[in-house]
């Protein structure tokens, strides 16, 4: 089988990192037509340096890095340094690229590539606020039909907010956007802290990624070193949560994963509420279907893809 082609869009992000660096590792199953950054975790300034410092820790400084939205629809950016770090890569010591970044806009390099490709042929995973997404499916409605499907990081439903009670942080930073990617009739994976809270980097989990001994297997180390500091507090996890990986584990091997097909909405009006994927579990609703929504998966299959992956870069 040909290899997915995709576009990743990405505010990096130590687990974005692992995201990213688990696709270009995956040349068989993935085709990374860009990387697209958006502003999330850390402004957009830093993202789309981050993307580009993962692209050549990969070793694949042939990849397009794409900047794109600075700030939510309609709202003031929130970031999370109190869980990234100042950099949005606290952890390892990583140089600063010397790849060059994109002159086109990330928003443009979007509906540009779905109009280029084949209709039904392009996979776009979003790990960061659906900015990017929701600017260009309203800026070029034209484009909506052609994307194969969204397979993204984002929500959360039994598992409930981290950002808020409510609320998970991608959507909660743009819930408009949200709204728009999930109102847009695209096929979509939903990968909610739900079954990210079950990719816990443990210690010998951990100890795996440094035993690659290679300069991407210590940098993952060191990355969910730094990155599970706020989830141990919180949660008191055994390890970071490894969120967006799942979306390119799940191109890889989606038989790693289980969900339901159930009818998802965002909240965009309450304040107590804003950013809350309100997901129909149990069919209460007449409203259709609209998301793969992923709640469980295989955590030691997930993590045994993970490092056989990044051991080859
Ligand atoms: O809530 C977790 C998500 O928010 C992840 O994508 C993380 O990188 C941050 O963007
Ligand atoms: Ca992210």
């Amino acid at each position: 089988m040909s290899p997915r082609k995709i576009i990743i869009d990405t505010d990096p992000g130590q687990d974005d990192a692992v995201a990213i660096l688990l696709a270009l590792a995956s040349p068989e199953d993935i085709d990374v037509l860009g990387i697209t950054a958006v502003a999330g975790n850390v402004p957009l300034a830093l993202t789309q340096k981050n993307a580009r410092i993962i692209c050549e820790l990969a070793g694949k400084t042939e990849t397009k890095v794409y900047s794109g939205c600075d700030v939510p629809l309609s709202r003031k950016l929130v970031t999370a340094e109190h869980v990234h770090g100042k950099t949005g890569l606290d952890g390892p010591t990583l140089p600063d690229p010397t790849m060059p970044l994109q002159d086109q806009h990330a928003v443009d390099f979007i509906i540009d590539t779905l109009r280029n490709e084949d209709a039904g042929t392009v996979t776009l995973c979003p790990l960061g606020p659906l900015t990017n997404l929701a600017t260009a499916f309203n800026k070029a409605p034209d484009i909506v039909e052609k994307v194969q499907e969204i397979v993204l990081m984002g929500g959360a439903y039994f598992e409930v907010g981290n950002i808020t009670p409510a609320a998970e942080f991608n959507i909660y930073v743009d819930p408009e956007a949200a709204d728009v990617v999930f109102k847009s009739g695209v096929p979509i994976v939903v990968m909610p802290l739900d079954v990210t809270h079950k990719t816990l980097v443990t210690k010998p989990r951990n100890d795996a990624f440094r035993a690659i001994d290679t300069s991407v297997g210590i940098a993952v180390a060191e990355m969910t070193d730094f990155f599970e500091r706020f989830d141990k507090e919180k949660y008191g996890s055994a390890g970071a949560p490894l969120h967006d990986p799942c979306v390119t584990a799940y191109l890889i091997a989606p038989e790693l994963f289980k969900g339901r097909h159930v009818n998802v909405e965002i909240e965009t009006q309450s304040d107590l509420t804003l950013g809350m994927t309100v997901a129909d579990w149990w069919g209460v609703t007449d409203r259709a279907p609209n998301a793969l929504f992923v709640g469980d998966l295989d955590a030691d299959g997930f993590f045994s893809l993970l490092t056989e992956r990044l051991a080859r870069l």
